[in-house]
């Protein structure tokens, strides 16, 4: 252990965008980078804690660092249900569960196992079944003394209808941190720098954080700590 204010802590954090497939060669995916997540787990690691990195789809190179550092187990995922699989298997074992990750609300029913092929002029359907909310089960089948945190990526015209977003989607996925940030064509996503405001299980705001996205990881580490601690 390292010595950090986190030392002897199990997290496990989830990172990137899940891809979900049409046939073999296509899918449906998301633009997160996974730079976000990545942030979370590296900062948590260098504060002592044992993180279970669980990746989807990165940029190149996102992990590299956090991947590196020999308190950091790396799983990686692809779909939605994939890495559900994986963040279940572990999270009864881990103190902390960060959803990073861009899990995609939806997949394709009836993945087709051979490459569909242009059939004339007219358009073409595709078939959606909702994923589960890998979330919503963690919570629910929360051990005691667990924390999980979710974050929640909205677009929204006013810093107001933001938060109120924001805390429409804490109470309804019932976690104990909220990290709510804006995201926008140049915002967010691919970008090395973010805003977070965080909520807690009373929607209160504790914190906020904006910079890089090493600096609001570990402002929120530094949340997950007052919330641990206030109870
Ligand atoms: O509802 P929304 O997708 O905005 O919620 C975002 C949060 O929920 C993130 O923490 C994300 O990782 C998580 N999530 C999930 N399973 C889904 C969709 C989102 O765990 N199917």
């Amino acid at each position: 252990s390292g010595g950090g204010d986190l030392d002897g802590l199990r997290v496990v954090v989830s990172t990137g965008g899940t891809r979900e497939p049409i046939d073999p060669v296509r899918f449906l995916g998301n633009r997160s980078s996974g730079r976000q997540g990545a942030a979370v787990a590296l900062a948590a690691a260098e504060r002592g804690a044992d993180v279970e990195l669980v990746a989807a789809h990165v940029d190149d190179g996102v992990l590299d660092a956090a991947a590196a550092h020999p308190r950091v187990r790396l799983t990686r995922a692809s779909s939605a249900q994939e890495l559900q699989e994986a963040v279940v298997t572990i999270a009864g074992e881990s103190d902390v569960v960060v959803m990073a990750a861009a899990v995609a609300d939806y997949r394709v029913a009836g993945t087709s196992d051979t490459k569909l092929s242009k059939k004339g002029d007219e358009g073409l359907s595709l078939d959606l079944v909702q994923n589960p909310d890998i979330l919503a089960g963690l919570v629910e089948d929360r051990v005691p003394g667990q924390t999980i945190v979710g974050f929640a990526a909205e677009t929204a015209p006013t810093e107001e209808e933001l938060l109120s977003k924001g805390r429409a989607k804490r109470r309804r996925k019932g976690v104990d941190l909220l990290a709510v940030n804006e995201v926008g064509w140049d915002k967010g996503f691919e970008s090395g720098e973010n805003l977070l405001v965080f909520l807690d299980a009373r929607d209160e705001e504790i914190a906020r954080s904006h910079g890089s996205k090493r600096r609001v990881a570990d402002a929120l580490w530094d949340a997950v700590l007052t919330i641990r601690g206030s109870r």
